[in-house]
């Protein structure tokens, strides 16, 4: 087991032993928003182009609490810190100016941060030959999850680009585009390209066009600093795990999904996605459930494909009957609900579901991509429940050793998720 995932375990114990108290005071910005000289260009809903990047992390609601008002998006976000920042270069798309932008959801824009000179671009940190499409960035700035979660959030930060990962399929569906993800990326070259502090740093990326038979060179861009925080305070743990998890031994995914669903019905799914707060209680069907077990199991396209076991904890699936489920097969059958709920550090979320999954993986040398992938397989769980009528919402907090040990896994329990109604 990796000693970062180790050392972030909750137990019991630790739980109600932290003396951690959140400075309301110094709360993080939510946005990064660079200098207002650089240009700008609005997203318009009646522009297909647009419409396909409003959807990968834009707003959708507002939520208002006695001082604070978060803005949520299209993707969830453990506590809506929203840790993540998308890059992106364009080139050869109508419309657009070939150029590297930060896609700015406050402002509903791309901001322009660099215009490309002829054959230049950012393949190259991508191990790519010239892409004409859409290259997509993801990083983290780390201290907006740290913040509440201090040494657990770089394992927020990867279910939250997960998540952002998982938008960008979305939208890739929804308007008929291919795409694969990149994890082996020149990470800490980019990270000094864009003029990153130690707050920030790329975990991934996404390719949406098609490779053309040329090089080119590294971009030579300056872009401006920006604090995306406003109140920094380094994490070591987060640091140093961030850099010695950088390196991955990549197996590579290169079929692509195949989502048997209505991409108009879909598309209002991907708006109207919300985390459930409580359950009524009433019963999935055994229909459902293939549904979206179906959906879950498609292939992920990407560079460092790795296995990730899914325990489905069935509490109320009309036609099945209660017990632990992984890939087709009963471990254990009785009525573990109360448990079930007991495991996710008492959230009635998890006892009151039609199913609550743990995703487990256990691959060290991985860490990265593995908890990305879970967080991508938590946003078609989203997704897939939204289109289907129900609800859905991620569980970031668990005891993670009793989990481990209820499933009788030697594995890393990665990430928590309950469905239904
Ligand atoms: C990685 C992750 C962990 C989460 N953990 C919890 C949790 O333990 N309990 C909970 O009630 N909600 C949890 N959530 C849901 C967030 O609170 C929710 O996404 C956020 O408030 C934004 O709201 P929205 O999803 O409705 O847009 C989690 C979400 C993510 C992505």
């Amino acid at each position: 087991m990796l000693p970062y995932h180790a050392q972030t375990m909750h137990s019991y114990f630790s739980v109600r032993n932290s003396s951690h108290f959140m400075d309301w005071e110094h709360q993080p910005n939510q946005f990064k928003i660079y200098p207002e000289e650089l240009q700008r260009i609005k997203l318009e809903p009646q522009n297909p182009h647009h419409q396909f990047l409003s959807l990968i992390g834009g707003i959708t609601a507002q939520k208002s609490y006695p001082g604070v008002t978060y803005a949520l998006r299209t993707n969830p976000s453990a506590g809506a810190l929203y840790p993540t920042e998308v890059y992106i270069q364009i080139r050869s798309v109508e419309g657009f100016e070939d150029a590297i932008y930060h896609l700015c959801p406050y402002e509903s824009a791309l901001v322009l941060l660099y215009a490309l000179k002829q054959d230049e671009g950012i393949e190259c940190y991508l191990h790519s030959q010239k892409i004409n499409g859409f290259i997509f960035l993801f990083s983290a700035l780390y201290y907006r999850s740290s913040w509440k979660y201090r040494d657990r959030a770089f394992r927020y930060c990867l279910h939250d680009t997960g998540h952002m990962l998982g938008t960008v399929e979305a939208s890739c569906f929804v308007y008929k585009k291919k795409y694969r993800i990149c994890y082996d990326i020149d990470k800490k070259a980019l990270n000094k390209l864009f003029h990153f502090g130690t707050e920030e740093f790329f975990l991934s990326s996404v390719i949406v066009g098609s490779e053309i038979d040329e090089t080119c060179d590294a971009a030579l861009m300056q872009v401006p600093y920006v604090d995306g925080t406003g109140v920094f305070e380094a994490n070591n743990l987060i640091e140093k795990t961030y850099l010695s998890t950088c390196e991955l031994s990549l197996e590579k995914q290169i079929i692509m999904p195949s989502f048997r669903l209505d991409d108009t019905r879909f598309k209002h799914a991907i708006w109207k996605r919300r985390s459930i707060r409580e359950f009524s209680q009433k019963s999935l069907s055994k229909e459902e459930f293939e549904q979206v077990m179906d959906f879950i199991n498609e292939p992920i396209p990407s560079d460092c494909d790795v296995k990730i076991d899914i325990y489905a904890i069935i509490n109320r699936v009309e036609g099945m009957w209660q017990g632990v489920y992984k890939e087709g097969v009963y471990l254990q059958s009785s009525n573990f609900a109360r448990k079930a709920g007991y495991l996710c550090l008492e959230q009635a979320l998890g006892a009151q579901s039609g199913v609550t999954f743990f995703l487990v993986g256990n691959d060290d040398k991985n860490y990265q991509a593995m908890v990305q992938k879970a967080g991508i397989i938590g946003h078609r769980l989203y997704l897939i429940s939204e289109y289907l009528g129900f609800g859905c919402s991620g569980i970031g907090a668990y005891y993670d050793e009793e989990v481990a040990e209820f499933l009788a896994s030697d594995g890393m329990v990665l990430y928590a998720l309950a469905i239904g109604r």
